[in-house]
């Protein structure tokens, strides 16, 4: 039956039915909508966390929060970054060749964007424990002369060094993991994301 057939009567109540039928769905839809959106705790959970290392001094640590782990920051001294090439000998992954402890570009002796500065997610990788951090090379660590600054987990006495890489023949298989980071500015770290460089080359590839 064609439009022009019907009653103009039995047309305005078509039009009125139909629409609040329309109307109806809407309304039904609502609530599926929303229950898909993610919510605010969840989206807090995972949103990338800035933080300001401008008052970091050198040979200091700030631990930040994000996605619930603990992420370490480290300003690392010139003789902390020399010790790193003293480590090789007692590591047991000392060229990161673990791909998943570490995005791409923190893949050198480093583990870092900035020599100097260190970001790690300070979860030791046995069980889980959050190691002490025992910068400080030296005897005053109470960790042995020997001991090249780093971090010690007391759970089982894993042992990391100042790029979080693990020592030989401790029960942590690989070495700390370096979370996606990149730079907003010099004083500015945002834990999370990958540089815009390396986002740009992920799309390419
Ligand atoms: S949890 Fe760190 S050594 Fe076991």
């Amino acid at each position: 039956m064609s439009a022009e057939g019907v009653d103009p009567r039995r047309r305005r109540l078509l039009v009125a039915t139909t629409g609040l039928g329309l109307v109806g769905a809407a309304f039904a839809a609502t609530p599926f909508v929303k229950s898909m959106l993610p919510s605010a705790r969840a989206r807090a959970a995972g949103a990338p966390v800035e933080v300001d290392i401008s008052k970091l001094e050198s040979g200091q640590l700030i631990t930040v929060e994000w996605r619930g782990k603990p992420v370490w920051i480290v300003r690392r001294t010139p003789e902390m970054l020399e010790s790193l090439k003293q480590d090789e000998g007692i590591l047991a992954d000392p060229q990161s060749t673990v791909v998943s402890q570490q995005p791409a570009y923190a893949k050198n002796p480093g583990r870092s964007i900035k020599p100097e500065v260190l970001v790690l997610v300070g979860i030791c990788t046995h069980l889980g424990c959050s190691p002490d951090k025992r910068l400080t090379a030296g005897a005053t660590s109470g960790l042995g002369d020997n001991w090249p600054g780093g971090f010690f987990c007391p759970c089982h006495g894993s042992k990391f060094d100042l790029a979080g890489r693990v020592f030989k023949n401790v029960p942590a298989p690989t070495n700390l993991v370096v979370p996606q980071h990149s730079y907003l500015s010099d004083s500015r770290v945002l834990i999370g994301v990958d540089p815009k460089d390396q986002k740009d080359q992920k799309g390419a590839a």
